[in-house]
């Protein structure tokens, strides 16, 4: 038996069996046809441990480091941690054939893939390798299935017209990472309290002695750090404990907002998503966690996964409405503050500057460059 964890969840994997036949075994939900390595539907992606090395012979060199297997190919010898595969990691070599001029003065580009793209009209992908000199992002909006193309939008200011002439263009090659998810409708529910598991963590004890070794290395973290530039890791550790407590106890002790607000700016791919949870992990193993407490605490957070994990930012939503945070506001001070950038007093009555999301505060002298 191989301990397996996917997306959170537990499972065992017998000896001689495959990932996909214990996935079925156990009613994990996986996407899958051909059962013999072939339509590369099951593709998983291993997070920690060594899965066999044939689960992963017949994928692409970018697949293969990117640490993807074949659940139908994999017998695991070992245990293994996995995550499902990320629009992030998925390429597709293509080729354009024509590129039409929209009205606003945005692109409309026609392309052949090299293999198969499912995807639904309104999906984003990344178009990169390719004629322009540095990744565009475009909105896939159709498909000609009698000439065999897709049709994908371009923003005018991100593919200037006049840069690009249409003789250059026809037949260049360019890879297309994605698709990528469209922002889900409203947001994941709290899940279901699990008090046993409150009480397995020594009511809550462990699970505030992790957060405290966990942001230690958050906050030390090249890839992290600069998302919590602005915030105590006091505040964040309050913050994430209570909101673990609420989910499992079902007390009611968390103020603040739900992940999907609370990092509606943040772009989170799947790789850093699990990046963070691989140094979760770790500090959980170095406070003596075991597997079960540590696969319990794992579910709570996958829950949130598809809320957080996104490709652009999403915008921020309050009561159904769209709040437009990524842009500058001007206040006249009822009190005197300090200049964000420089540390300049401001006097009161002066009318400042600031970002709306950030909340910082810039002088005149700042604000002139
Ligand atoms: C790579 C993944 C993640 C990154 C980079 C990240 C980053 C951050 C940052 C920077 C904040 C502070 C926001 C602020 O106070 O302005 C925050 C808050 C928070 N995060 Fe995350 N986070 C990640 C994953 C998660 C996960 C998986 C959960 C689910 C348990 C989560 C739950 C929260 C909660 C509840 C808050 C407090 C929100 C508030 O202050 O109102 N985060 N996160
Ligand atoms: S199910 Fe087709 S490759 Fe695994």
């Amino acid at each position: 038996m191989h301990p397996i964890q996917y997306q959170g969840q537990p499972l065992r994997c017998r000896d001689n069996e495959s990932l996909l036949d214990a996935f079925v075994r156990t009613g994990v939900a996986i996407d899958f046809s051909c059962k013999s390595g072939v339509c590369r539907r099951c593709l998983v992606k291993v997070v920690d441990g060594a899965a066999p090395a044939e689960a992963a012979r017949s994928l692409p060199p970018h697949l293969q480091s990117a640490g993807y297997v074949l659940a139908c190919q994999c017998k695991p010898a070992g245990p293994l941690s996995l995550a499902p595969k990320s629009p992030a990691d998925m390429l597709t070599p293509c080729m354009l054939v024509r590129r039409e001029h929209g009205a606003d003065g945005s692109s409309i580009l026609w392309f052949e893939t090299a293999t198969e793209l499912a995807f639904t009209a309104g999906q984003s992908a990344q178009v990169f390798d390719g004629p322009f000199p540095a990744p565009i992002h475009v909105r896939l909006s159709g498909r000609d299935d009698a000439q065999g193309l897709i049709q994908a939008e371009v923003a005018h200011d991100v593919l200037p017209q006049a840069a690009f002439s249409d003789d250059a263009l026809f037949g260049a090659d360019f890879q297309l990472r994605g698709p990528f998810p469209v922002e889900p409708e409203g947001e994941a529910p709290l899940p279901a309290p699990d008090l046993a598991l409150w009480h397995l963590l020594d009511h809550g004890r462990l699970v505030r002695r992790v957060l405290e070794a966990f942001y230690r290395k958050v906050y030390a973290d090249p890839l992290l750090q600069p998302f919590f530039e602005r915030v105590s890791m006091e505040r964040v550790i309050g913050k994430q404990y209570a909101f673990l407590m609420q989910c499992m106890t079902g007390d009611k002790v968390y103020i603040g907002e739900r992940p999907k607000n609370a990092h509606h700016w943040m772009v989170i791919p799947d790789t850093l998503f699990e990046h963070r949870q691989r140094l979760m992990a770790q500090a959980q193993r170095e406070l003596g966690l075991t597997p079960e407490q540590m696969a319990g605490w794992a579910r709570y957070e996958e829950h949130f996964r598809a809320d957080i994990v996104k490709h652009a930012p999403w915008p921020r939503r309050m009561g159904g409405q769209v709040v437009e945070t990524e842009r500058y506001d001007s206040v006249t001070l009822d009190e005197g503050t300090v200049c964000d950038h420089c540390g300049a007093e401001i006097a009161a009555g002066s009318t400042v500057r600031f970002h709306v999301r950030l909340g910082q505060v810039g002088c005149p002298s700042c604000e002139r460059g």
